[in-house]
């Protein structure tokens, strides 16, 4: 048979609520035209995240029932060490309550402010624990990666030749450790090679430095490899997710993508000094080391998920069903970054409606006509997100890219949701001319995509509004 299907039965249903476009435009307004601030009773297909927002497996739900709710010494936290050290081969692991916690521990304890740490594009929430701290977080992604339409399989990776020269050229101890993002996450959802991961360790090793992957979708990225890195395809799944793992000296993990989980993390290392301070300081604000801000039965069902997530059929799945979104965008003629990766599919706003300048946030524009036609909600990763407010001048500087992430949960969504969302976007193309830009109202000084105030340029400024977010204020903390 050629015909991919959802290798699952769906045993427990809820209801979608269906809205009028009149019930969404007042939720529009209301939320301040943030599609974080709407409720998710006035969503339709909600496309906002794959993380924390996937269904799970019958045998998780029984793992739940089973878990151990024990304060110190839960048989869940061995459950789940003896999985993630199978798994991935690390000495320590350390359940978080999800990807951030780990970050802001690691952090905390290795970086210095003035510091610089390099990956090969960091998250939002990664870049802003380190710009708290005072460091530097430096994107280091080759030129190529940029280039949406470029078929290239592993465009995530990190450029060799900048690492090279950024190690050679510092202070000792001026980086403290380096990252790398498998997948990469705010670069189109992107591959790492495994070639690359090698390399990348290679370097920070020869420059003493500290390597760990943020490794939240490390599944998703060893199918890739498996797929088309040259030379893999014999390799089982298993064998690549240890050898990627393997030339880390630790990771931080967001299990809420492919732990499979509604709310979970890890952070795990090989470096026993290291590992007693993250537990010291878990100890303050997570919890008791064996369970991390986690209940028992979190950390079984973590365990469950990640002895599925390699299964070849779900990942198959996975990628044709996203794959699938992509093809029908395309023949509506949506630039979406290609090739398509496994999580999401990102629509390029910016080629897609050149009409509206990157400090009118065409990302957002994207998302909001979107959500008005058909109730999807899909999140903007473009200058909304990785763009720079100047607070003295009011100037703005755009993001490289206005991508929109349509975000697919896992094991939640059926094809004929997917031919919702494809109806909605001939509607939105059929009238993009007719969009208007966006302008910030009000923004936090960290991770303003989430709370920012926006509004519609209003027709009679769009041709003099020549810098879109001047006039906005700082939120009171
Ligand atoms: N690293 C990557 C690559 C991520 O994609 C995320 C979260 C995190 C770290 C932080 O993990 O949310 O568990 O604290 N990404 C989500 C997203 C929020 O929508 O892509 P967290």
């Amino acid at each position: 048979m050629k015909t991919i299907i959802e290798p699952f039965r769906i045993k427990s249903v809820e209801p979608i609520h269906i809205t009028t476009r009149q019930q969404r435009e007042q939720a529009l307004e209301a939320a301040h035209y943030n599609l974080f601030g709407l409720r998710s009773k006035d969503v339709i297909i909600d496309l906002l995240t794959d993380s924390g927002t996937g269904a799970m497996s019958t045998w998780q739900w029984s793992a739940l029932m089973v878990g151990d709710e024990t304060y110190a010494g839960s048989e869940s936290y061995y459950e789940l060490c003896a999985t993630v050290k199978q798994l991935m081969g690390f000495r320590h692991v350390i359940p978080v309550h999800q990807g951030r916690a780990a970050e802001r521990i690691l952090f905390q304890i290795l970086a210095e402010k003035g510091s610089i740490v390099p990956n090969n594009t960091h998250f939002d929430t990664t870049r802003a624990n380190l710009e708290y701290l005072g460091v530097e977080a430096l994107d280091l992604c080759p030129g190529y990666a940029l280039d949406t339409e470029s078929d290239d399989p592993f465009k995530g990776n990190m450029d060799t030749a900048k690492l090279r020269e950024l190690l050679a050229g510092a202070e000792p101890g001026q980086i403290p450790f380096g990252l790398l993002t498998v997948t990469n996450n705010s670069n189109g959802g992107q591959a790492v090679s495994l070639a690359n991961i090698r390399e990348v360790a290679d370097l920070y090793h020869e420059f003493g430095v500290p390597f760990f992957l943020d490794a939240a979708r490390f599944a998703e990225n060893a199918y890739l490899i498996k797929t088309f890195e040259p030379g893999m395809q014999g390799t089982p799944l298993r064998e690549i997710v240890l050898e990627m793992f393997q030339a880390a000296d630790g990771c931080l993990i967001s299990a809420k993508k492919d732990g499979l989980v509604n709310i979970g993390g890890i952070l795990a290392v090989n470096d026993d000094r290291l590992a007693q301070k993250v537990r010291d300081l878990l100890l303050l604000t997570e919890g008791f080391p064996t369970y991390g801000g986690l209940a028992g039965r979190d950390l079984s069902v973590l365990a469950q998920g990640l002895r599925e997530v390699l299964n070849t059929d779900y990942l198959a799945y996975r990628h044709a069903s996203a794959r699938y979104m992509a093809d029908a965008l395309h023949e509506l003629g949506v630039p979406t970054v290609r090739p398509c990766a496994l999580h999401a599919v990102y629509v390029d706003a910016r080629k897609l409606l050149p009409h509206i300048p990157p400090i009118q946030l065409p990302g957002q524009a994207l998302c909001c006509e979107l959500y008005l036609i058909g109730g999807v909600r899909a999140v903007e990763i473009g200058t909304l997100m990785f763009g720079r407010h100047d607070p003295i001048t009011g100037e703005e500087h755009p993001a490289s890219l206005d991508l929109v992430r349509l975000t697919l949960p896992r094991r939640v969504y059926t094809q004929s949701h997917f031919d919702w969302v494809i109806e909605a976007f001939g509607e939105l193309v059929d009238r993009r001319s007719q969009l208007r830009g966006y302008e910030i109202l009000q923004q936090a000084e960290f991770l303003r995509a989430f709370t920012a105030h926006m509004a519609p340029i209003p027709e009679t400024r769009v041709d003099d509004y020549a810098n879109g977010c001047r006039e906005s204020t700082p939120l009171s903390p």
